[in-house]
């Protein structure tokens, strides 16, 4: 892709003031958590509908000191700029081109960090053999494990500023990241450590989660209690460890039959929360395991997969959606399809019954090798049955909710972060409807041009 990088993090470069016309329309996704019918509501300032591009009310956003300032009509953010004693003299401008802009994407939900690649399993799944057949075997995860402990720090830097870089290309500009490819401490912290070192180079904000369960590994699996040893070498080694590092925000379990049940899934998660590590699941990704229940019960921060939740399960994330922070369904359409399964999320349903939904990558050398979020949208518009809209909901201000940042990041209104993508295409429905095309035109990460098509 020809693409002009400027280098440098998200201080290099920067102007005060930026100010952006042209639009075709603005999507803001402004004023919080989606869900139910608002999930469709963009936040849409539209130039098509109050005159065209060179109306006084064609969008502009507008932003100063790596921050919005102002969002919607031309002469309306001009003029309460200047009110503001920001002369609009003194931002710089960038022309949108008639390209849609959107908040820059967030990506809820990535195994970042690991060495390795995992493409046998592929014919293997054409031969039939199960996502989990592949891990008891010794392969999947485990293989993953091998590789990722046996790589370098500076390996691992050079692997997640690769694929860093190709996410931002795409239009992500917040990620989270989760270990559990160490699947001991040295290696869980190794990785969580690298993970922050990336977000703090930038331009692409990092979110550090903990997965040590993840998987058994391989050295406990020979004992009997194999898997009831390993979650209490979770408990009471790393999740101390992990604490005491300070990186990471959240504690994730991979929570299914078979790997970690519900009842070990609470355990680690609730030993977690008193040292600061805020919960997430991986919950019903194969099979209804009772994650999504347990994700509702623990008001984790999100319930990710829920391939295959139960009734009950969903009865209870709708409950909780009633509550004042409703647990996010964070769905990764690309993993189901990269499993070859044809079995879907039930996102309708979800929305239907008033739950936010999110949609991340799960970017991951065994389900889905992907750093490509707009793909994640399209196969959410043709599996899951989301409108664009709803689906552009859950990359931004849904996703920035599941990981604690709605505040911050994944919409554009005064106050937040000035992350923001001029798209190639002139309206939300075609995000979608170019599959995993170079879409993103101009990416902008606090203020500053860190991506440019030339
Ligand atoms: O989200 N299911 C658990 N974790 C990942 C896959 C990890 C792997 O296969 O390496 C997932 O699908
Ligand atoms: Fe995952």
């Amino acid at each position: 892709m020809n693409l002009r990088v400027i280098e440098g993090g998200r201080d290099a470069g920067s102007v005060s003031g930026l100010l952006v016309t042209g639009a075709s329309a603005i999507a803001s996704l402004a004023g919080g958590l989606r869900r139910g019918a608002a999930q469709d509501d963009v936040g849409l300032f539209d130039a098509a509908v109050v005159g065209g591009l060179g109306s006084p009310d064609a969008p502009v956003l507008a932003c100063w000191e790596g921050r919005v300032v102002g969002v919607g009509p031309r002469a309306t953010v001009e003029a309460a700029l200047e009110a503001a004693g920001l002369p609009v003299a003194r931002f710089a401008r960038i022309d949108a081109r008639g390209g849609l802009v959107t908040p820059g994407l967030v990506d809820p939900h990535t195994h970042l960090l690991f060495a390795g690649t995992r493409e046998a399993e592929l014919r293997a799944r054409q031969r039939g053999a199960s996502y989990l057949e592949i891990l008891e075997a010794g392969g999947g995860i485990l293989s993953t494990v091998a590789a990722t402990r046996a790589a370098s720090d500076d390996e691992l830097l050079d692997h997640g500023r690769r694929w860093l870089d190709e996410m931002l290309d795409h239009g992500t500009t917040t990620v989270e990241a989760k270990s559990g490819y160490g699947l001991d401490l040295p290696t869980e912290l190794r990785l969580l450590e690298v993970a922050h070192r990336l977000g703090s180079e930038g331009p692409v904000d990092v979110v550090p989660t903990f997965l040590g369960a993840h998987a058994v590994p391989a050295e406990f699996r020979d004992r009997p209690d194999g898997t009831e040893a390993y979650v209490r070498h979770v408990i009471g080694v790393q999740l101390p460890g992990v604490a005491a590092q300070g990186r990471a925000r959240f504690c994730d379990v991979f929570c299914e039959t078979g790997v970690f049940s519900a009842e070990q899934s609470r355990r680690i998660l609730e030993a977690a929360r008193p040292l600061g590590l805020e919960p997430r699941l991986h919950a019903d990704e194969l099979a209804p395991s009772g994650g999504a229940e347990l994700a509702a019960e623990l008001r984790a921060w999100s319930a990710d997969h829920l391939g295959a939740p139960s009734d009950a399960g969903i009865d209870a994330l709708a409950a909780a959606a009633e509550g004042e922070r409703p647990v996010v369904a964070t769905l990764l359409p690309t993993t189901t399809w990269f499993l070859m399964k044809d079995v879907h999320a039930p996102a309708r349903r979800l929305i239907e019954r008033g739950v936010p939904v999110a949609l991340g990558t799960d970017f991951n050398p065994g389900t889905s090798p992907t750093p490509v979020l707009p793909l994640v949208l399209t196969l959410a518009v043709l599996q899951l049955g989301l409108t664009p809209g709803e689906a552009l909901t859950a990359a931004t201000v849904n996703a920035a909710h599941a990981i604690g940042l709605g505040d911050e990041v994944g919409s554009l209104e005064p106050g937040h972060a000035a992350d923001f993508v001029i798209w190639r295409v002139p309206n939300v429905d075609q995000l979608p409807y170019w599959p995993a095309a170079d879409l993103a035109r101009i990416v902008v990460k606090r203020g500053v041009v860190v991506r440019e098509r030339t």
